[in-house]
């Protein structure tokens, strides 16, 4: 059997890495707790002021981040934002045009891709259609020289991990799109890296399928204490798998947070619409009574908010509230009296339901001609107590439920 090369760069990142620290023992790796170092500690990986451009285009931009031994994180944003670019680097596919890339402290720009031991899977798997399932996680063990013996027991360990035992002879043709994205797991994971970087693994699989699969990377990924770095388009999918998030734009990270912080206090109107789904009022920072302020929107409705984490300095912000947190009511919040007045109530009628099964998510125009969404959880399965298109209604929610962004 050949070993060329399909035409496709891929398995050049299964020829990567051997690791440049001894191996511990298949035992030690199994029984090592998922552990990520403590925030004082130095990182495993530092990307300082990293940038590349193709031509005049800046891909990444000066771009700067810590990433711990031990954790998964995950990069998201959209389309074009440099994400693979960055990965491309770390991997040393891609050469930065300038800044730093510190691995346990040593700078890694002269060391070629193969010797990093950091590997790289790929979003298409690229595996090698004429090679069987072994042979292809085989592959990188076999360039690298390893033993046959050796090779022999790393492939049925990979095999197991992966969960495809019966299936080693079979050719990727024979495999179904969860098989195939095994098989390419198994091929990066093989030689053990320190870290993996994985770009949108999941992407070409059913709902059902990925969910079980990110599991599946969080149970492995804990098992064999290892880095992630994994970029997606989906940002649940972000938000269940990953420890912290890094929000990409335009190049440049625009916020780097565990998934609570990045939904529940973005640091940017950018951000809070990026992640989730979200009502904003723009308006005009009034005043400010104990620890609250209140800000003027439109047609003369006022929201009360609890004061900022930072202080606003501008007078033009916007209020989000995220739309599980807005509740509707036929006659207003019926919460203890001695709170009410701080609670924020618009007034409008429903002019659209949607029902999603777990939630419905019901638009209320307001009076002033604002639309508000509201979403609620089903759950009774034989709920009468909904709302009706044309219905008025009060949308109502406390000042501590909303974020104040400056425009
Ligand atoms: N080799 C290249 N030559 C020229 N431009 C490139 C090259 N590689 C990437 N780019 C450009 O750099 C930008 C960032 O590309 P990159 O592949 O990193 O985006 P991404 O965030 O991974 O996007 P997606 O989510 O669509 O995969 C894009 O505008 C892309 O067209
Ligand atoms: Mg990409």
């Amino acid at each position: 059997m050949t070993e060329e090369s399909p035409d496709i760069e891929t398995p050049k990142a299964d020829v990567a890495a051997e690791p440049a620290t001894p191996e511990p023992p298949a035992e030690a790796i199994a029984a090592s707790a998922p552990q990520v170092e403590p925030a004082g500690e130095p990182p495993l990986l530092r990307i300082e002021g990293v940038g590349k451009s193709f031509g005049n285009f800046r891909a990444v931009d000066r771009l700067s981040l810590d990433i711990r031994a031990g954790e998964f994180f995950a990069l998201l944003g959209p389309s074009g934002c440099g994400k693979t670019t960055l990965l491309r680097m770390l991997a040393g596919f891609e050469t930065p045009d300038e800044g730093r890339i510190l691995l346990g402290g040593n700078d890694i720009a002269q060391v070629p891709p193969h010797l990093r031991p950091v590997n790289m899977m790929f979003q298409n798997y690229a595996l090698f259609p004429h090679l069987s399932v072994r042979d292809n996680i085989a592959f990188g063990l076999k360039r690298a020289g390893m033993a046959r013996a050796e090779i022999a027991t790393r492939v049925a360990e990979m095999v197991s991990l992966v969960r495809l035992e019966g299936m080693e002879k079979r050719k990727p043709d024979q495999l179904s799109g969860g098989q195939k994205q095994r098989v390419a797991l198994a091929r990066s994971l093989a030689r053990r890296p320190q870290v993996l970087l994985l770009d949108e693994p999941l992407a070409a699989l059913d709902k059902k399928l990925r969910e079980s699969t990110q599991h599946e990377l969080m149970e492995l990924q804990r098992r064999l204490g290892m880095t992630f770095i994994i970029v997606t388009h989906d940002q649940e999918e972000a938000m269940t798998v990953a420890n912290r998030i890094g929000v990409m734009n335009a190049g440049r990270l625009e916020q780097v947070a565990t998934p609570r912080d990045l939904y529940e206090a973005p640091h940017s109107r950018w951000i809070a619409e990026f992640i989730g789904d979200v009502n904003l009022f723009e308006g005009d920072a009034g005043w400010r009574q104990g620890n609250r302020l209140t800000v003027a929107i439109k047609d003369g409705d006022t929201i009360t908010v609890g004061e900022p984490r930072q202080p606003v300095t501008k007078t033009a912000v916007c209020v989000a509230i995220r739309p599980e947190k807005v509740k509707l009511s036929r006659r207003g919040p019926v919460s203890d009296a001695a709170n009410t007045h701080a609670i924020n109530r618009l007034e409008g009628v429903v002019s659209d339901v949607g029902y999603l099964g777990g939630l419905t998510v019901y638009k209320v125009k307001l009076d002033s001609g604002i639309v508000v969404r509201s979403s609620m959880a089903n759950t009774a399965r034989l709920n009468m107590d909904g709302y009706l298109v044309g219905q008025r209604v009060v949308a109502w929610f406390t000042p501590d439920d909303c974020m104040v962004l400056e425009q």
